[in-house]
């Protein structure tokens, strides 16, 4: 018989001192078999030979996840937010996302500016694990509201490393490819920052906070990400559909700029594997980066939408010029390095092509 039961190390001390333990030995289990201690589980075999008994084995499993694995996620109604959410519930992590504007039966209402509102629910939820991922991420939005800008990607990010320091819990803060500059590719973890517009400004105050605040911290920089969206314009990437698909409409779209977009999906499991890794090794911290692996200017990702669903782009014609200086800032290359994840075995990369034909179908097809 197995019996697989999820209790945390406590409940082991408390199971090997009880008086249920004693009978059970006393009554005829003779020996302990075997007791295996992994990271994640204990198993223990008994032996049983009291006579009035059949012969009976009986192997526990104990999963000590339950403790470790306990992880508060913001921005979880969000693009990224919501894979991540996704992947760690399906990989058995107690996990408490939270949203904002958009909360559902499975998320908590947090405003993350507001400090004593979010150091209730954590305190609440008692994580291990803090990932933050609630941003404005739109540069044009911030360029637009630089105060409530700063205050969402800078002073909440204080609040949240404060809160994870206060509690002596690792923070992992999801960051961008846009705290450079895109004069220099690739960029290392150890790369000096230069963002180029508002955004890559806050988000990398955003990295020195967390890392200021404890050493332990995990950065995790991301590239332009694209996945299930609830719009199109929810990511960069399939707003690009929206001009494929609007053929009334003549269009000049950037062959310029170069992009390496990832799968949302990609990047939770890339975030899923570092957690689990940094459990085995709480030493793991500092930068890491993701980049996709393909590379594309929006033009050629027009083109492969274009492909795949077999759309015409006469209406799309390439801008292959240097922007003009006045037109909000983006960086012209920004690959980052991927070689420190790869180095621990962790790797994730959905093909572009793959991607798109998977989520994107519905919004073709409407
Ligand atoms: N998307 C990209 O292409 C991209 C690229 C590189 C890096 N990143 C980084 O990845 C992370 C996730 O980005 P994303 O694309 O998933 O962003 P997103 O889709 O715009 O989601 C933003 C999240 O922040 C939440 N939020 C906004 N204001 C809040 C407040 N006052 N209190 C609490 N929560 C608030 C939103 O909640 P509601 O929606 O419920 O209001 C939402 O869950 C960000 O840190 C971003 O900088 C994104």
């Amino acid at each position: 018989m197995i019996t697989e039961m999820t209790y945390g190390a406590v409940f082991l001390k408390r199971l090997v001192r009880s008086t249920w333990w004693r009978e059970w030995r006393g009554g005829g289990c003779r020996a302990v078999t075997s007791i295996h201690l992994k990271l994640d589980k204990i198993s223990i075999t008994l032996i049983s030979t009291q006579a009035r008994c059949e012969f009976i084995k009986l192997s526990f499993i104990i999963k000590m996840s339950t403790d470790e694995k306990k992880v508060f996620l913001t921005g979880a109604s969000g693009l990224l937010g919501r894979a991540i959410y996704k992947k760690f519930k399906s990989g058995g992590w107690d996990i408490q996302g939270t949203a904002f504007t958009r909360v559902t039966e499975d998320l908590i209402k947090v405003d993350i500016t507001n400090e004593k509102e979010l150091k209730d629910t954590v305190a609440k939820f008692q994580p291990k694990f803090i990932i933050h991922c609630a941003a404005q991420r739109f540069p044009d939005k911030c360029d637009k509201n630089p105060k409530e800008a700063e205050l969402l990607n800078v002073t909440a990010t204080e609040y949240i490393a404060a809160i994870a320091q206060q509690r002596m819990i690792p923070l992992i803060f999801i960051s961008t490819d846009y705290v450079f500059d895109g004069k220099n590719p690739p960029y290392q973890p150890i790369s000096e920052p230069n963002p180029v517009n508002l955004y890559g400004k806050t988000k990398a105050e955003g990295e020195t906070i967390t890392l200021s605040k404890s050493l332990k911290n995990i950065i995790l920089r991301v590239p332009v990400l694209y996945g299930p969206v609830t719009s199109l314009s929810e990511s960069a990437v399939t707003s690009l559909l929206q001009n494929l698909l609007n053929t009334e409409k003549p269009i000049t779209v950037s062959n310029y700029e170069k992009r390496r977009p990832a799968h949302v999906d990609d990047i939770a499991s890339i975030c899923f594997d570092l957690l689990q890794q940094k459990i085995k090794d709480p030493e793991l911290k500092g930068i890491f980066q993701w980049s996709g692996e393909e590379v594309f200017t929006k033009y050629q990702m027009i083109q492969v939408m274009s492909e795949v669903f077999n759309l015409k782009m006469d209406h799309i014609t390439p801008d292959s010029k240097e922007p003009d200086p006045s037109a909000a800032a983006r960086p012209f290359d920004v690959t980052l390095d991927s070689s420190r994840l790869k180095s621990l075995g962790i790797h994730h990369h959905t093909i572009f092509k793959e991607g798109i034909k998977k989520d994107l179908a519905k919004w073709v097809q409407k």
